[in-house]
């Protein structure tokens, strides 16, 4: 058991309300922000538990900023813990934040769980977060639940707008106009799926390259690279000759 699963297992204090296992990807991806002066921004205070999990967790330097809609969070407020009160959906409270907050090193979205609450939050701030953050959305089973404008396959759900940032991550090997390096491809290293959580771990990011080390023991003729090379060469001119 990490100490996030122990401080909530034996929290007395203030209620938190997580998934069971969230615990041990919350600290897979957290861990090397322990005892820095990192800035965690959470969606979601509910009864400001977390909030305090993260104070406890993260050490003395850090700075903890809990976001919600409900303005009674406000009194939760505490050192190093303070409370904005605004909605998640509202792009403009979204963009204000960027004048609240100093810096962001990780953002937790467990805030509403729609599906525009997600993509906003995101869309806005993601590339606030500090060139080696963490962005991570929880709860994306709300994408297979109408009741938050989910559903299986539909196109407007987190889940199924997230799937572009494999392409995005990829886009350094495209060969077509409609899929090009974008900013999030250069500061994206990583996307990790979970159930019901994406993290993104942000990281500089050169353009890939390939090396070959030792010595060649089979001539490049018999590798079947070459030869997919010239099955699609004798494609194209088939079709070309054809035309
Ligand atoms: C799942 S609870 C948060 C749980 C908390 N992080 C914890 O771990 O104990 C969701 C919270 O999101 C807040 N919320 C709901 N809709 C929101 C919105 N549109 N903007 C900001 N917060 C919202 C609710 O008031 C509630 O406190």
């Amino acid at each position: 058991m990490n100490d996030l699963e122990k401080h909530f297992t034996e929290n007395t204090g203030r209620m938190i309300h997580k998934w069971k296992h969230y615990f041990e990807i919350y600290d897979r991806h957290f861990a090397r922000f322990r005892g820095t002066d990192v800035h965690v921004v959470e969606f979601g205070v509910f009864q400001g538990g977390s909030l305090q999990m993260w104070k406890e967790y993260f050490g003395p330097k850090a700075k903890i900023f809990g976001v919600d809609i409900n303005p009674l969070c406000k009194k939760l407020e505490e050192e190093q813990i303070e409370i904005l009160i605004g909605d998640q959906q509202d792009r403009k409270f979204l963009r204000s934040l960027k004048n609240k907050v100093p810096r962001i090193d990780i953002l937790i979205d467990d805030g509403g769980h729609t599906m525009k609450q997600q993509i906003n939050t995101y869309e806005e701030l993601f590339f606030c977060i500090s060139d080696n953050g963490v962005y991570l959305c929880e709860d994306l089973h709300t994408s297979y639940w109408p009741e938050y404008g989910g559903g299986y396959k539909k196109s407007n759900t987190f889940i199924n707008y997230s799937k572009n940032f494999i392409d995005h991550i990829n886009a350094w090997h495209s060969r077509q106009r409609r899929l090009r390096v974008t900013e999030f491809t250069k500061s994206v290293h990583s996307l990790h799926y979970y159930d019901s959580i994406l993290v993104i771990e942000k990281r500089p990011i050169e353009k890939p390259f390939h090396l070959k080390t030792g010595k060649q023991e089979i001539p490049e003729s018999f590798l079947p690279r070459r030869k997919i090379l010239l099955n699609h060469l004798k494609g194209w001119l088939k079709k070309k000759t054809a035309l």
